[in-house]
């Protein structure tokens, strides 16, 4: 069966890329490399010991994504493309709007225009703002804060209204929690363009020898150690929730939001620990201001991934910083 994935020379896409040639899926990854590299596409392929077609273009190329899915029989398809950094969201706020919700208006465009009512979205724990009450289940309300969660609440909203326009649509948002790690071949990882702004990547740069020191953002918040708590889970985890979604929308209709987390807390300090006691490195700490537009702590209530798709994340946080050492030398660009 034929599955277009479209960012999915991405960090989320390439690893569930890996996920679904294991699960027996035919694959056609779409990607601009906005955010990626073309080396991922040799990477994914050798991992996954066969060869996957790739096309590379913009989702806002109508022309190009309708016939995408028409030349390759498309079934359904998993959406990654977007941009996905909050603190550049809320400096470039149309750029977010263009890319992210602009592109998604284009891919539907182009499934209806081919009859294909099936997509699983990548969406963000980000969509619920301040919390009332935690862990967020799905039912939590949205509130995004800054413009990157606004867009993918936007996109939600866009499939909810297709869902109720047109009951032979299933949508599955995905609203993941903090990804971290690699595969376990090394081969594949997080790879951002220019210095990192999330807490692994920029940790892997220090241990590496490529950045001096990490700046812990904010030290007194009312968490166990006052510093920042996130649900982190493995990259590996959360591509196995892409099966396991995949398989639920085509088994149903309608709209559905699943959390993908792990159900667990970790302050920044206990990930910092945790890092150097699966890799031996002493890493240098400066305990800085608070970042502005984090929240304090934030994590997933799982049941309705265990309920719905009989899913639930495996691996532990020594796996996640392990994974994520190993795979520094694709995640560090000379
Ligand atoms: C984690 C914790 C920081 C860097 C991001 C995206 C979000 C989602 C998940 C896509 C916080 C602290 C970080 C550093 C630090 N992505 N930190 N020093 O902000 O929770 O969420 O990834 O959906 O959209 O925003 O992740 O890794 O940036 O921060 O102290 O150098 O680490 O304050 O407490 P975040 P993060």
């Amino acid at each position: 069966m034929n599955i277009l994935l479209t960012g999915g020379c991405g960090y989320i896409g390439s690893h569930t890329a890996i996920s679904l040639v294991n699960a027996g899926y035919d694959l056609i990854l779409l990607d601009n490399f906005s955010n990626s590299e073309t080396c991922v596409i040799d990477r994914i392929q050798k991992i996954a010991g066969k060869p996957i077609i790739f096309v590379e273009g913009d989702l806002r190329d109508s022309n190009l994504v309708s016939k995408t899915l028409k030349d390759n029989n498309i079934r359904g398809v998993i959406h990654f493309a977007g941009l996905k950094a909050v603190g550049e969201s809320v400096k470039n706020p149309i750029d977010y709007f263009d890319n992210n919700v602009q592109c998604s208006i284009s891919l539907l465009q182009a499934m209806i225009k081919n009859n294909i009512k099936k997509i699983v979205f990548s969406s963000s724990a980000t969509v619920y703002g301040i919390p009332q009450y935690l862990p967020y289940d799905e039912n939590h309300p949205t509130s995004a804060i800054n413009p990157y969660g606004r867009t993918k609440l936007h996109i939600e909203e866009m499939l909810k209204d297709l869902a109720n326009s047109d009951p032979e649509w299933t949508s599955i948002v995905l609203r993941y929690f903090n990804p971290v790690g690699a595969h376990k071949s090394g081969n594949l990882g997080e790879a951002p363009k220019g210095i990192p702004s999330n807490l692994m990547p920029y940790l892997v740069q220090v241990a590496s020898g490529y950045l001096g020191a990490l700046n812990i953002f904010g030290s007194d918040y009312g968490t166990r150690d006052g510093t920042g708590e996130r649900d982190y889970i493995h990259v590996t985890d959360l591509a196995e929730g892409h099966v396991a979604a995949l398989q639920f929308m085509f088994r149903e209709q309608g709209w559905h939001a699943i959390n993908l987390g792990t159900g667990k807390s970790t302050s920044v300090l206990e990930l910092v620990h945790t890092f150097e006691k699966v890799t031996n490195k002493k890493i240098p700490l400066n305990l800085t201001s608070r970042r502005a537009g984090d929240l304090p702590a934030y994590f997933a209530k799982v049941s309705k991934a265990k309920n719905l798709l009989n899913w639930e994340a495996k691996l532990n946080l020594e796996d996640m910083c392990l994974s994520a050492w190993q795979s520094r030398k694709i995640s560090i660009h000379e």
